[in-house]
């Protein structure tokens, strides 16, 4: 994303006409020098929304909503603030200046992107004109989607045959190269520079990122014979499926308000929902949910709806998710779990029952906490002494991995309630759960010089007596594992040896080492070794996010800058912890003079 110069946006506020601005989506009425409106923000009869044209802002008496220009089109077109601030600039006729110095526009990105819109137009022509289209058309017919929706999510056909979008395009050599990158054609292993399409008789689904550009597709057989019944585009450059979700372009453009987000697996659940009206609904690309997920989604919504189907995999899938939801439970933000009659999917339903009906099910979706106890009861004989403490430790360990303090204190309360036990009781047990894994747990298993020690140790803050100060050291790890986890290229040989002589680094070194082995290796799999600590592993996951995301260079550099600064930081440590262990005072002068003769060798 890039960033957006700091002036620019001081003087944006001067130039933009806020009343022309909000008019042209909620239409005003003047009042005085001021003007009114019913505020778009919450329900309300009488006009409690003014806009106050000689401060340049807006605010609502009702709601208490309040703020410029960019507030108001961030709040109402529900956008991040550099897509606000576009907006804003394009709609008042400026061109944005962006912060060259800070991120660097890398010209490439713009090319893929609109090479991928060729590519998006190219498969819609071939819907309506290639000699094969009939087939697909009868099938999107057939699965009751109607033209206008088919529009809407720009549907395609990739024609059958090996090589339609390749020759489409072979006059030109570097396109074919982009196209290789984008996933689009697949390079020959006997025939350097010769491509066969990958997309061949699929019905397609191109999938748009925020701003509406095109970055990947999914692609459907138009017969149950076939396999794979979706084919996606491969990990690229502008394409990451653990961090894309299906829709979201389309429900924050088609929806007057997000009140919840629902949602889905599929591509066709997601269309078919919005042919019924049902506009605030995105899926996942064939992946379980992730925290990047989580972090888009409580973004956009205030809400954010699991549907599963009810089967055993749409539990488990159910279940995983509130795992992942469990860390990033913040304030103002409600999760809740709908699952579906088991064999039927949103698409199946909203065409067997009334649209009305599935709202009700959306309405009476179960809450994260009610759906956490329910399956875990499901899970244990909770009727006996034995299921009950099953129960309690493995509520315990999940309560534990709730940061937002409120929620958590919610959760044993309810937890308490459900066991029919003191409050005060279940706080103790939720507690000594946190700390019964020892943090030396597997201590003997290592090698000597091997500190294994749980990286919970160093990135929680925790009452846990430290030997070693600290110094920043935490903040320098958590940044290292965020940046392999998001470029594991970034590891190699001599990094590898640099941080095993770090202390405590044994989970970054355990990441290096899996990433040199595999350098595409997906987040998920780079932190399914730690599955089996809960603790490490939920931090591991709020760590997969990039957080501003940044260029593999930026990246590289910040790695290794802080990779750096661990090691200085380490000496410095060593050194002060000698002085405090120094057995006599004579052997403490002797450390002391050598650090004074260090910093000034030549005084006398
Ligand atoms: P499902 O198998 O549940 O299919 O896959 P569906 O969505 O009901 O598909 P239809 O209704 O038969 O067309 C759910 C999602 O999982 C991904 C796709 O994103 C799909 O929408 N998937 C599924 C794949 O990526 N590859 C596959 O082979 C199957
Ligand atoms: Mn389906």
């Amino acid at each position: 994303m890039p960033f957006i110069d700091r002036d620019f946006i001081n003087d944006l506020s001067d130039r933009v006409d806020i009343v022309g601005l909000i008019n042209k989506r909620v239409p005003l009425k003047k009042a005085g020098k001021d003007y009114k409106a019913c505020c778009p923000f919450h329900e309300e009869k009488t006009p409690s929304f003014t806009v106050v044209p000689n401060k340049q802002i807006f605010h609502c008496f009702g709601c208490g909503e309040s703020g410029g220009a960019i507030d108001f089109i961030k709040k109402f077109d529900h956008l991040d603030f550099v897509e606000a601030v576009e907006t804003v600039a394009s709609e008042s006729g400026v061109s944005v200046i962006y912060d060259q110095n800070v991120k660097p526009v890398d010209t490439r990105f713009k090319r893929y992107s609109e090479l991928m819109g060729e590519v998006n137009d190219y498969y819609q022509t071939q819907l309506k004109s290639s000699v094969a289209k009939k087939r697909a058309v009868d099938y999107a017919k057939g699965r009751g989607i109607s033209g206008a929706i088919a529009k809407r999510f720009e549907l395609g056909y990739a024609p059958p045959g090996w090589s339609n979008l390749h020759e489409h395009n072979k006059a030109d050599s570097e396109k074919l190269i982009d196209l290789d990158t984008l996933g689009m054609l697949v390079a020959k292993k006997d025939k350097e520079g010769d491509y066969y399409d990958r997309f061949r008789d699929r019905l397609m689904f191109p999938i748009h990122n925020a701003k509406g550009n095109v970055i990947g597709f999914g692609g459907r057989v138009l017969s149950d014979k076939d396999n794979p019944k979706y084919l996606n585009s491969p990990e690229t450059p502008l394409f990451s499926k653990s961090k894309e979700l299906y829709g979201l372009y389309h429900c924050r453009k088609h929806s007057r308000k997000i009140d919840y987000i629902l949602v889905v697996e599929g591509y066709m659940d997601v269309i078919a929902l919005h042919q019924h009206g049902i506009t605030t609904t995105v899926a996942t690309l064939g992946t379980a949910t992730t925290p990047a997920h989580l972090q888009t989604l409580s973004r956009a919504t205030d809400t954010i709806v699991f549907c599963f189907d009810g089967d055993k995999a749409g539990r488990a899938a159910a279940w995983k998710a509130l795992q992942i939801s469990l860390p990033v439970m913040t304030a103002g933000l409600m999760i809740k779990f709908l699952l579906l009659p088991d064999g039927e999917d949103p698409d199946t339903l909203i065409q067997s029952e009334s649209v009305k009906a599935f709202s009700r099910r959306i309405e009476k979706a179960q809450t994260l906490s009610s759906f956490l106890f329910d399956h875990i009861k499901s899970e244990v004989p909770f009727e006996t002494i034995e299921g009950k403490t099953l129960f309690l430790e493995q509520a315990s360990a999940l309560i534990n991995l709730v940061t937002y303090s409120v929620y958590r204190q919610q959760l044993v309360e309810g937890l308490a309630q459900v066991v029919g036990q003191d409050v005060s009781h279940v706080e103790k047990v939720v507690n000594q759960s946190k700390y019964s894994e020892p943090p030396m747990q597997d201590m003997h298993q290592a090698p000597p010089n091997f500190d294994i020690s749980p990286m919970a140790e160093m990135v929680y803050d925790e009452p846990v007596a430290k030997k070693t100060p600290d110094n920043g050291m935490k903040g320098l790890m958590s940044k290292m594992i965020n940046c392999v986890l998001n470029y594991p290229v970034l590891a190699d040989d001599t990094v590898e040896l640099r941080v095993r002589n770090l202390p405590k680094s044994n989970v970054l070194l355990e990441l290096v080492h899996s990433a040199q082995i595999d350098d595409e290796i997906s987040q998920q799999a780079l932190i399914k070794p730690f599955e089996a600590k809960p603790r490490v592993y939920s931090r591991l996951q709020q760590l997969c996010v990039m957080e501003p995301s940044l260029s593999e260079n930026e990246a590289k550099d910040e790695f290794l800058s802080a990779l750096t600064l661990s090691e200085k930081q380490h000496q410095r440590n060593l050194t002060s912890a000698s002085i405090s262990t120094a057995s006599t005072s004579a052997d403490e002068k002797k450390i002391m003079e050598e650090i004074q003769h260090r910093k000034k060798p030549k005084s006398s």
